[in-house]
């Protein structure tokens, strides 16, 4: 028998439960390295099956299993258990998300704004049948700007995010700089005067809590504020 680690986990199901409640799991530690998603598929094969949480690749690519794990949002799929300093571990959904159920959250809106930066290549010149090269150097100023898995774990962290409905959050403009950065893209002012809004890139605090939540290491911030500097070189 392997050591135990307790997990509380917040538990709502929207038919039966009039409010949310922690539910206390001894997960037994198989392995070193044990991830928090295997802590929860111990839980929901072996102890509880009536446990939801989403889950996919279980290899940081699908982004479908971002949560808070002791006040901070990151995948179960790419956290060590040993990693989080303490022997109890609290889960509890993306916060800033509506719960649909358990650890699963209504990403919807999420998306939603995520398409309103237009996350696609935008042109107006014809290309005919060719495809359209970048340099080398071109190619390397998208690095740091695609790997983004679609987690929600930096909006979900972000103060702004849970205030005002409207704001287009971290995820967003990480998206939208990424395609302003494309030298193959053509839709850089149709995505400033999105941005350049309440709800856009001037809501942004620089609390840095996105930055901190990227399970992919990413840095919003620093797209808010190239977005921030373009504006104003513009003058939007
Ligand atoms: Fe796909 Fe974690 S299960 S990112």
């Amino acid at each position: 028998m392997g050591k135990k680690v307790t997990f509380e986990i917040l538990r709502y199901d929207p038919d039966k439960d009039k409010s949310a409640f922690y539910q206390k799991y001894e997960v037994e530690i198989r392995r070193p390295g044990m991830l928090i998603l295997e802590a929860l598929n111990q839980i929901k094969w072996e102890l509880d099956h009536t446990l939801t949480f989403r889950r996919s690749c279980r290899e940081g690519v699908c982004g479908s299993d971002g949560l808070n794990v002791n006040g901070v949002n990151m995948l179960a799929c790419m956290t060590k258990i040993e990693d989080i300093s303490t022997s109890k571990i609290v889960l509890q959904p993306l916060p800033g998300m509506p719960v649909m159920r358990d650890l699963v959250v209504d990403v919807e809106d999420f998306f939603e704004k995520f398409i309103t930066v237009k996350p696609y290549l935008i042109r107006s010149t014809p290309t005919g049948d060719k495809e359209i090269y970048q340099s080398e150097e071109d190619r390397k100023k998208l690095d740091g700007l695609y790997e983004c898995i679609l987690c929600g774990c930096c909006s979900s962290s972000c103060p702004s995010y849970w205030t005002d409905k409207q704001y287009l959050g971290p995820n967003a403009f990480l998206r939208a700089w990424r395609y302003i950065s494309d030298t193959r893209d053509e839709g850089t002012d149709e995505r400033l005067k999105i941005l350049n809004d309440k709800h856009g890139v001037w809501r942004c605090h620089t609390i840095y809590n996105c930055v901190k939540a990227c399970p992919k290491e990413l840095n919003p911030t620093k797209a808010i504020v190239e977005i921030r500097k373009m504006l104003l070189d513009k003058q939007f």
